[in-house]
């Protein structure tokens, strides 16, 4: 059985407008995606701001409700669950967020944070659940003493060692990190990476990676599915999407790719001048009348691209 299976997910946000706030519209911001996950890979969802990534991770998590399609899990499908049935799920699957500043209650302490989940789910006595959450917080690499502070005594890569911490509480088998590090220092953000692949291994752990930065995606992912507009372009193994892209949205997305070597800047600036040049000529072959893009094909046993 695939472990996560995501069918024809489309997520329509109103637009109201007008004295009577009446519904004028739709924001098509998730428009027929199908993927899945295999047990113990990290997905990628990449694409630019507004593509519809982050609503793809909350519709999973059932914080945004599907307008139609289906999202199956452990042979259910979460988006037919009633609010109770979908509480069972929630213990399986959780969520590490962008900002590890807002996302933490700054009035609470840290063993009440991350024993919120905690106390949703499981009855532990007071010293259970201290041992436990100390024994999480040691495992995140902060001192057990840690618990008795607040948020703001913390820096940001403690801060989202302290999320990752409340997420792996109950024991997830996926976790959901929607631009985990992008809040956070360059010189921090390898390390909670780096941090992150390490308890995968350990706890057995499937991630949907969301980022829309393509260097952190390459150090992260086993495969990826690029998103523009609600829709999916491509999809492959890290190689083939960064080796061998075949739709013009991601070469133009790859080609974006600041080059860290000052020598091959100018040979970079010419290929991505010649990618937008390519862009702009063959965007018809791409995108149908109304831009938007065409269902994927299958070129070769993993890796699609969306064209007609
Ligand atoms: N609650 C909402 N109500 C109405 N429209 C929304 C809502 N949330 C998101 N949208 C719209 O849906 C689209 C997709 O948004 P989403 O947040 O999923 O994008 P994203 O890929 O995560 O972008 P970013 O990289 O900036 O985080 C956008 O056009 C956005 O404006
Ligand atoms: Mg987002």
């Amino acid at each position: 059985m695939t472990f996560l299976q995501v069918n024809h997910l489309k997520v329509y946000y109103p637009v109201r407008g007008g004295f009577f706030r009446t519904v004028i519209g739709h924001v098509k911001a998730v428009d027929q995606i199908s993927f899945e996950l295999q047990k113990g890979e990290t997905y990628g969802l990449v694409g630019e701001s507004g593509c519809g990534k982050t609503t793809t991770g909350r519709t999973i998590i059932g914080l945004v409700k599907a307008t139609a399609g289906e999202i199956l899990f452990d042979g259910k499908d979460l988006t037919k669950l009633s609010r109770r049935e979908f509480a069972q799920h929630r213990k399986d699957i959780q969520m590490i967020f962008q900002d590890p500043y807002s996302s933490l209650n700054p009035r609470k302490r840290v063993l009440d944070i991350v024993a919120e989940p905690l106390r949703n789910f499981e009855r532990l006595s007071p010293q259970e659940e201290k041992r436990k959450v100390q024994a999480f917080i040691e495992k995140v690499g902060l001192h057990p003493e840690s618990i008795d502070k607040y948020p703001h005594e913390f820096s940001g890569g403690q801060r989202q060692r302290i999320g990752i911490a409340r997420a792996l509480t109950l024991n997830p088998k996926l976790i959901i990190a929607d631009e985990p590090v992008s809040a956070l220092d360059v010189s921090v953000q390898a390390q909670v990476l780096n941090f992150m692949k390490d308890i995968q291994k350990e706890f057995q752990l499937t991630y949907l990676f969301i980022s829309h930065d393509l260097g952190i995606i390459r150090h992260m992912c086993d495969r990826i599915g690029i998103m523009y507009r609600g829709q999916f372009v491509e999809e492959g193994t890290k190689e083939e999407i960064f080796q061998n892209p075949q739709h013009i949205y991601t070469k133009r997305l790859l080609s974006s790719i600041p080059n860290a070597d000052p020598l091959k800047r100018q040979e970079q600036q010419k290929l991505r001048q010649q990618i937008e040049k390519e862009y702009e000529q063959s965007y018809s072959r791409y995108f149908n009348a109304e831009g938007r893009a065409y269902p994927l094909k299958r070129i070769s046993k993993t890796h699609s691209v969306a064209i007609p």
